[in-house]
């Protein structure tokens, strides 16, 4: 009796977490390639405002973020009335730090806009030789350690249309926008890849060294390519800023009905043992 009732909790159990696992471990094919961690914090508003105005002068030229407004954006990176802004200094910070495109009359974009840009696939195809992607999903797809490695990983490469390769992303079509920041990198050759294997028992893959210097120390710049992965984060995903809150709000609210609903048992059943 005792077993068959183990028998009868094990398999619901069980089988959906051997799933999860399997499907966990296969969507970890491709991402093989060495990655460095990114130790982004979503809830750091500070780092996802800078992210923001990173993106908006260095990458939202290309990149649209198609499913995200302006003025949601702002108010989930903490410019709102509650950190003490009206609603017309949000605006104004909007326009002026933010806001770089136009609409189809030429006038700036409206806060309330999506943030798509004229970017078609036909001129992208022709300057790069491939459409430019929109990023708003790529904090999912990709994965933030992938993100934060591939815009360090740009390296000098003149067999190249744009003279730049990059570590994770071989033939990258991208150019390296964030250069004047970074300086420019060169793959260090004296580094043999199989020395890694017999040190550190993992391969952190090709080795890059800066050999110009650009206007940031390497650490401020880890700083901007870690802000920038932040907010591609939170831009693929808006709600989880506020999916912990509303979870500890739902559990509590289930612990409360527990009560009633168990009171309310016992009071249906009292006549009947
Ligand atoms: C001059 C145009 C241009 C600018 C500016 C630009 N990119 Fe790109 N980006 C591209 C192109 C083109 C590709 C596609 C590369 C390919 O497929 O070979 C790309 C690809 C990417 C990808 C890979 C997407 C994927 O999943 O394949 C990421 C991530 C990315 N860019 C991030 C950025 C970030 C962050 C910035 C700003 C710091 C930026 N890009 C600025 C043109 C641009």
């Amino acid at each position: 009796m005792s077993t068959n009732r183990i028998r009868r909790w094990i398999f619901p159990l069980l089988v959906p977490a051997l799933i999860v696992f399997a499907l966990s471990q296969v969507s970890g094919i491709g991402h093989g390639v060495a990655t460095q961690h990114a130790n982004i914090d979503v809830h750091d508003k500070a780092s996802l405002q800078n992210g923001a105005k990173y993106y908006m002068n260095y990458c939202m030229g290309c990149h649209s973020l198609k499913f995200s407004r302006y003025n949601r954006m702002a108010e989930d990176m903490g410019l709102n009335e509650d950190s003490g802004f009206t609603a017309d200094e949000v605006n104004a910070l909007l326009k002026e730090n933010m806001i770089f495109t136009t609409d189809e009359e030429g006038n700036q974009t409206k806060v309330g806009a999506l943030m798509k840009n004229a970017y078609s696939t036909k001129s992208a195809t022709e300057a790069f030789g491939t459409a430019v992607p929109d990023l708003s999903l790529v904090g999912r797809s990709r994965g933030t350690d992938w993100i934060y490695s591939y815009l360090k990983g740009f390296y000098i490469d003149d067999s190249r249309p744009m003279g730049v390769n990059n570590t994770i992303f071989k033939d990258v079509g991208m150019p390296n926008v964030l250069w004047e920041l970074q300086g420019t990198q060169e793959l260090d050759k004296s580094h043999d890849e199989s020395e890694a294997d017999d040190h550190g028992g993992h391969d952190t893959g090709p080795k890059l060294k800066i050999t110009k210097a650009g206007k940031m120390s390497e650490a401020e710049f880890d700083t901007v390519a870690r802000d920038i992965t932040n907010f591609l984060t939170y831009v693929a995903e808006p709600a989880q800023l506020s999916r912990y809150t509303i979870g500890i709000f739902v559990l509590l609210f289930l612990l409360v009905l527990w009560g009633f609903a168990y009171l309310l048992s016992k009071e249906y059943w009292k006549d009947i043992h």
